[in-house]
C-alpha cells in the first residue's frame, strides 16, 4: 500500500502564505517520482482558491471538519456536500483540538464520518489518548473506545493515531509506542470490520518532522503521517514525503 502524507494546516494560512506554500510544494514535489500520496488540508477559506492548482499537481485536497447534515439551519457550519462542490476529497474529523474546543464526542464524529462518506469524501478520523490516560496505562483502552464509537459500520476512510501529549510538542511518540499502538489499531479494525480492516490506512500524527520521520514511517501498520507544524513550510514538509514509501 502506498503511504500518504497529510498536512493539517490548522488555523493557519492567509492568501499570500497559502499561495507561497503551495507554489513551493508543487515545485519541489514535481521532482519526486514515484512519490507517496500527498494531501494538504488548509482552512476552509483557502480551499476554493487552492483547489485547481493542487489538482493539476496531483496533490489531494482536504478540509478540517464538516457538519453531519447535508444543509439547513446551522449558522457558521460547512457541509460535506459543500466541500465536494469545491473539489475537496478528504476531511479530517474528530481531531483532538475539535474534540476539546468544540466538545465533539465519539458520536458526533461518527455522524460526521457518515456524512463525509455519503458525500464521497474520504474521512480521516483522529483518535488518541491524553497525558492522564497514558499515565494511567489506559492508552489502548481509550483508543479502542474511540475507534468503536467514532467509526460507523462499513467505514471507508483513514484512521489517524494522534497521541494528544505528542501534538505540537516537538516530541513524537517513541517508535515502540507507535508500533504497539498501530498493531493494536490494526487488530481493532479487523475485529470491527473483518477483512476490510486490513486495508484501512493508519497514520501517525504528533510532532512528525524531518528528524524523526525515518523512524516513524517504516513501522509496521503505519501507512503515513498526519502533520501539523511541519506542513506549514515546503522545505519542512517535502522531506517527509521523500521519506515515505
Ligand atoms: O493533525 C496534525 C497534528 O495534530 C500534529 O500536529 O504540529 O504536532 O505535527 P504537530
Amino acid at each position: 500500500m502506498k503511504q500518504i502524507i497529510v498536512g493539517n494546516w490548522k488555523m493557519n494560512g492567509l492568501s499570500a502564505d497559502a499561495d507561497a506554500l503551495v507554489d513551493g510544494l508543487v515545485a519541489e514535489l514535481a521532482t519526486l517520482t514515484p512519490r507517496a500520496d500527498v494531501v494538504v488540508c488548509p482552512p476552509f477559506t483557502q480551499l476554493a482558491r487552492l483547489a485547481p492548482k493542487l489538482k493539476q499537481a496531483g496533490i489531494g485536497l482536504g478540509a478540517q471538519d464538516c457538519h453531519k447534515d447535508r444543509s439547513g439551519a446551522h449558522t457558521g457550519d460547512i457541509s460535506a456536500l459543500m466541500l465536494v462542490d469545491l473539489g475537496v476529497e478528504y476531511v479530517i474529523l474528530g481531531h483532538s483540538e475539535r474534540r476539546a474546543e468544540h466538545h465533539e464526542l465519539d458520536e458526533t464524529v461518527r455522524e460526521k464520518t457518515v456524512a463525509a462518506m455519503q458525500a464521497g469524501l474520504t474521512p480521516i478520523v483522529c483518535v488518541g489518548e491524553n497525558d492522564d490516560q497514558r499515565s494511567a496505562g489506559d492508552s489502548q483502552a481509550t483508543v479502542g473506545w474511540q475507534l468503536e464509537g467514532s467509526l460507523p459500520q462499513g467505514f471507508k476512510g483513514i484512521v489517524a493515531y494522534e497521541p494528544i501529549w505528542a501534538i505540537g510538542t516537538g516530541q513524537a511518540a517513541s517508535q515502540q509506542d507507535i508500533a504497539d499502538m498501530a498493531a493494536f489499531i490494526r487488530a481493532e479494525l479487523v475485529r470491527q470490520f473483518g477483512d476490510a480492516g486490513k486495508t484501512i490506512q493508519i497514520l501517525y500524527g504528533g510532532s512528525v518532522n524531518a528528524r524523526n520521520v525515518t523512524d516513524i514511517l517504516p513501522v509496521e501498520h503505519v501507512d503515513g503521517a498526519l502533520v501539523g507544524n511541519a506542513s506549514l513550510k515546503a522545505d519542512a514538509f517535502v522531506p517527509l514525503v521523500r521519506a515515505a514509501r
